[in-house]
Parts: C-alpha cells; structure tokens; sequence
C-alpha cells in the first residue's frame, strides 16, 4: 500500500507534467481536501452515485464511464475527480480545457495515460473546439486519430489509447457543446452547501490546522462563506491569522466578525464587488430590469464574470433575478443594505 503522502505528492508530480495553467493559491492546498469518500461533507447524493460507478467498474475489472461534474468554483469538482481516481486505486493526470491549446496538447497528454489513469480536464467548456473534437473519438473508442502529412499527400492515422477514464469539471454546463456532454456516462451538478455541511467542514479543517474555534464563531464563519467550502477554508485561515496576530490565538465570535470587518465581507458572505453590483443596479437603473451587457458595461466588468462568479450566488440568496427583461434587484437586497425601495420612499413622502 501506498503511504497517503507518497501518493499524494505522486498526484502532484503528475498534475506537474500535464500543460498546467498557473492556479490560484487554493489550488496547490491539499492540506484540508479530503481524500476520501468518509472525510468528503455534503453532495451525499452525488458521493452516492459516484460509489456506485466506482464499485460496479471495479467488480467488472474496467475503467469508471467517464463523467461531468458541474457547478460554482469552489464546491469540490476537483476534489472529486481526485477522490474517483483514489478510490479506482488509479493515477490522475490534471489538465485544463484553457491549457489544451491545439490538438497536439491534447495528442500528447492523452498518449501518455497509463491503462486505467483519471485524467481530469478542468473548465472544460474552454476547450477550443478542434481539441473537443479530437477528444471524441478518444472517449468513445479509445482511438487517437492523427492527422500526418501535408495537403494531398494527407492521411489519418488511427493509435489505440490505453482505458480511461475522463473527468471533466465546468462552472459553466450551458456553455459545453451537445456532442461533448452527450459523450459523458455519467453527469452530476454540484449544488451549495447547506449551513450545517460547512459548519461541519470548518470543524474539520480548524481540526487539521489545530484552530481552537469558538461554537459561535464557526456558525458566523459559515455563514460568510457563501455555502462554498474553498470560502469556508478561507475564511477560517483569515479568522486563525487575525486571532494570533490581534487575539490569543483563539478564533471567538468577535474575533471572527472583527476578521470578516477586515476582509470587507459581511456576514451572508457579500463582498464590495456584490454589492457594488446590487447598488449600481439600484442606482442607475431604479432596481432593473437591466440586460447584462449594459450592466456589465456599468460595472466596468466582463459580462462572463458577472454572470459565472457574481450572479449566482446573489441569485441563491435571493437578491437578485434574472427575468427576460433584464436583471432586477429584490426587496431582500434592499433591506441588506439598508437601502429605501421607490414604494418606501413615496410612502414616506406621503406621511406614511
Ligand atoms: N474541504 C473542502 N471541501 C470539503 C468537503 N466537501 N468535505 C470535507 N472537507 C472539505
């Protein structure tokens, strides 16, 4: 058996070796992923299904169907796909759809696959289409299909790839094209966590990083953390650092709002970019409807961002909807920020 270390450092090297996209600093921190099902909090229905493709594939003595994993950054699509291959007792090979930039990226990282190797494409509906089609055959039949030569003198020729299995991630599921995901065995949207899951995870992490945390303190962490687990983690090493540096190491409840003050976070989570968006909407455009173009150009924002990392989560809290007519801000985001709707206003002008 191999020890956790070794394997995870092997994961590492291998995830090295693929075309690599620089990632932010949550990406290289392994520390607090769990590296199995058992430590994995949440998305029960998903682990479910997931244990058994796992289980069958491996009874069968075959490679796991490969599979899609969708939803917001941070929810655990990695973690995942890391998890499958731990459990397949197979090597993981970690690429991007933005790293694939001509199909001889994709040749290469898929010739080099050992027989039963996960190999995990993240943003995966950033592939350029001619790598996406070259990926078909590859997921369908095994066959690497190289084009050699020149003009007439042209031909194909076909190489066998060992079994793998691929795992794909997306924030964006809408944006991938029909071939592609029609091509997946198995699908699976990752939702926001509940309150209690992340109040779990702090727990745990608070636990690998020896944090001594108060019980009010990880409700209020948890509750910042926009129902995400990477903000959750986040927040919680915020909280650890404010509590050594301005408190006695201990992360109390005060601690923990005087950190959240610091990082411009309030307590369900908004930060200065949410709640620019929902001032400007109300601002500029009476509360919406407003297309997002127009929007985006308000924000000095590309609309994508707003749309794949802004939006989302201020729709899950209701603040904000997205109608035919445009974007309209909600009652409960006026309230959120202390801010008079047009009805209050005239209601208060007319002695109400
Ligand atoms: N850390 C990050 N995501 C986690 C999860 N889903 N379960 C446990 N720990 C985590």
């Amino acid at each position: 058996m191999k020890g956790k270390n070794n394997q995870k450092q092997e994961e590492n090297q291998k995830a090295e070796e693929a075309p690599m996209e620089k990632k932010d600093e949550g990406y290289f921190d392994q520390a607090l992923r769990p590296d199995n099902f058992n430590d994995y909090i949440g998305q029960e229905k998903v682990k479910e299904n997931l244990k058994i493709i796992i289980e069958a594939a491996k009874r069968r003595e075959e490679t796991a169907d490969h599979m899609l994993f969708s939803g917001q950054a941070g929810l655990g699509k990695t973690t995942l796909a890391m998890l499958v291959a731990r459990e397949m007792k197979s090597g993981l090979k970690i690429t991007s759809g933005p790293a694939l930039k001509k199909v001889g990226d994709l040749a290469a990282v898929l010739s080099n696959l050992e027989p039963r190797e996960v190999l995990f494409i993240d943003e995966a509906h950033r592939l350029n289409h001619l790598v996406e089609e070259f990926l078909y055959p590859a997921m369908e039949s095994q066959k690497l299909h190289l084009i050699v030569g020149k003009g007439t003198g042209a031909r194909t020729i076909s190489l066998d790839l060992p079994p793998f299995t691929l795992v794909a991630a997306t924030t964006r599921a809408d944006l991938l094209s029909a071939p592609l995901r029609s091509r997946f065995g198995a699908s699976f949207k990752l939702d926001y966590y509940n309150q209690q899951d992340i109040e779990k995870i702090i727990i745990r992490s608070a636990g690998l990083l020896t944090v001594k945390i108060e019980r009010e303190a990880i409700r209020i962490l948890a509750e910042a953390s926009r129902a995400t687990p990477r903000i959750a983690n986040r927040l919680l090493k915020r909280a650890r650092d404010y509590a050594e540096v301005r408190g006695d190491g201990i992360v109390t409840e005060e601690i923990a709002k005087k950190a959240l003050e610091l990082l411009e976070v309030d307590f369900l989570g908004l930060e200065p970019h949410d709640r620019k968006l929902i001032q400007v909407v109300i601002e500029k455009f009476n509360g919406g409807p407003v297309g997002i173009e127009t929007l985006a150009a308000a924000l000095n924002e590309e609309r994508g961002v707003i749309e794949e990392v802004y939006e989302p989560y201020l729709m899950s809290v209701g603040f904000l909807h997205r109608t035919p007519a445009g974007r309209v801000i909600t009652e409960a985001a006026y309230k959120h920020l202390g801010i008079k709707t047009r009805e209050q206003k005239l209601l208060e002008e007319a002695g109400f």
